[in-house]
């Protein structure tokens, strides 16, 4: 299993909610290490890159309003195999079918209010992370607990 980091937002209806906590807490509380985290208010055009993949989707519009309606937590996650680890925490894209357990399952109702953002592969993982911090704000560090997780 390799080490990998992946792309982890609370999105704007998780800001407004109360649930930058309880997404914190499920992803520590599995075994990951946050190794950046920062608020920001995302710009449309910074939006309009992360969801790139979408635009001629016929949603492209509200997903970009939804995202740039709020704050939004934004955070690098690093664990063996993160990026697979963590999408299956966050749950189906439609939390109507997200499994009870996950966090769209548990949290979530609507799959234009669902919560969390998480890459999808090292491709998106490494795009993802690029646009929103730059090297130096991602820390490299050890975590007294790691040796009882792995
Ligand atoms: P997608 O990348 O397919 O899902 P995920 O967030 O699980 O990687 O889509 C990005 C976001 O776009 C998704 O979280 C919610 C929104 N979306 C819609 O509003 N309607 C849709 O039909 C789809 C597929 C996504
Ligand atoms: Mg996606």
């Amino acid at each position: 299993m390799e080490v990998e980091r992946t792309f982890v937002m609370v999105k704007p209806d998780g800001v407004q909610r109360g649930l930058i906590g309880e997404v914190v807490s499920r992803l520590e509380r599995k075994g990951l290490k946050i190794v950046a985290m920062k608020m920001l208010r995302i710009p449309k055009e910074m939006a309009e890159t992360h969801y790139a993949e979408h635009r001629e989707k016929p949603f492209f519009n509200a997903l970009v309003s939804y995202i740039t309606s709020g704050p939004v937590v934004a955070m690098v996650v690093e664990g063996k195999s993160a990026i697979s680890v963590v999408r299956n925490l966050v749950g189906k894209t439609n939390p109507v079918e997200a499994e009870p357990g996950t966090i769209r399952g548990d949290l979530a109702m609507d799959i234009g209010r669902n919560v969390v953002h998480a890459s999808d592969s090292p491709e998106s993982a490494k795009r993802e992370i690029s646009i929103f911090f730059s090297d130096d704000e991602i820390v490299d560090y050890a975590k007294v607990d790691e040796d009882w997780v792995y």
